[in-house]
C-alpha cells in the first residue's frame, strides 16, 4: 500500500493529482502538524522527522511511500527511508522541466528549506529563480488566505520588472490556492504558466507503485489541523476515508 506524507494539508494536493488517475488507490496518509511548519526546519530535522514518517507509515503497512512535501526530498534523497521504496517531489519535477526549451525562464517558489536544499541547483534544463517564501506554507494551512495573499505579493514585488515564462510551486501546500496565486503571478509578470510537480509525481507513482485497492483513505494526523476534514471531503467526495489523531 501506498503511504504519503506532509507537514499537514499539502500532501492531499498529491493525492488528489494521484487519484485523478487511479481512483481506486488505497493510501495511508501521515500529516504531521506538530513539526510544522517544515519549511523552517533544518536538513538534520527533517532528517529525523522524515525517519519518523517513514516509520509511522510503514507499521501502518505501507511499503511504498510518496514524500508529498519538497521540504523533505533531501532527506529522502539522503536515506532517510532506509530500504523502502520512495519517489519524492524533485527528481520528477527537474525531468518535467527538462522537456521546456532551454530558454525557458522560471521562477520558483518554495519554503526556505527547499530553497536552501538547492536539490534543483545542479540541473542546467532550464534557467530558474529560486525565491523562499517564508510563511506562506502556514498561512495556507490555518486558511488565513489574506495574509497568503500579502505574503505572495511581497514575493512576487520582490521579483518586480523580471520575466518569467513559467511559475513553479515548489510546496505542495500551494496549489490549495492556485487560482489566487496565478492571478497575482499574472498581475506582476504577465502571461505566465503555472506548473505543479504534483502532475509528474504522480505519473512516476503510477509507473513505479501498485495502485490498485478499494479507494480507501487512511489519515493520521499528529495534531488536528482545522480545515483537513474539509479539504479531505472536498479533494476526495467519492472516498471512504478515516481520520485518527496519534
Ligand atoms: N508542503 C510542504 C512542502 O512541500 C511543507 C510546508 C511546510 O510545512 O512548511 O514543502
Amino acid at each position: 500500500m501506498i503511504g504519503m506524507c506532509d507537514s499537514g494539508s499539502g500532501g492531499l494536493t498529491v493525492l488528489s493529482a494521484l487519484l485523478k488517475r487511479k481512483p481506486l488507490c488505497d493510501t495511508v496518509y501521515f500529516g504531521d502538524g506538530k513539526n510544522a511548519p517544515y519549511g523552517a526546519l533544518s536538513a538534520a530535522q527533517l532528517h529525523a522527522l522524515a525517519e519518523r514518517a517513514t516509520s509511522t507509515l510503514t507499521v501502518r503497512g505501507a511499503d511504498e511511500l510518496v514524500f508529498a512535501c519538497n521540504s523533505l526530498s533531501a532527506a529522502a534523497r539522503a536515506g532517510a527511508t532506509g530500504n523502502v521504496r520512495y519517489i519524492e517531489m524533485s527528481l520528477p519535477g527537474i525531468a518535467a522541466l527538462a522537456t521546456k526549451p532551454q530558454s525557458w525562464r522560471g521562477l520558483y517558489i518554495a519554503t526556505p528549506a527547499t530553497v536552501a536544499a538547492r536539490l534543483l541547483d545542479p540541473v542546467q534544463v532550464v534557467s530558474l529563480d529560486f525565491l523562499p517564501v517564508p510563511g506562506l506554507a502556514e498561512a495556507i494551512e490555518f486558511g488565513t488566505y489574506d495574509t497568503a495573499e500579502t505574503i505572495v505579493g511581497e514575493a512576487f514585488a520582490s521579483r518586480r520588472g523580471k520575466q518569467y515564462d513559467g511559475l513553479v510551486l515548489g510546496c505542495t501546500h500551494y496549489p490549495l490556492m492556485w487560482t489566487r496565486i496565478e492571478a497575482l503571478a499574472r498581475e506582476s509578470f504577465g502571461n505566465i504558466e503555472v506548473l505543479d510537480p504534483a502532475e509528474a509525481v504522480a505519473d512516476e507513482v503510477v509507473k513505479q507503485f501498485v495502485t490498485d485497492g478499494q479507494g480507501r483513505l487512511q489519515f493520521f494526523l499528529s495534531k488536528d489541523l482545522p480545515h483537513f476534514r474539509s479539504r479531505v471531503e472536498e479533494l476526495f467526495p467519492r472516498n471512504q476515508y478515516s481520520i485518527e489523531y496519534i
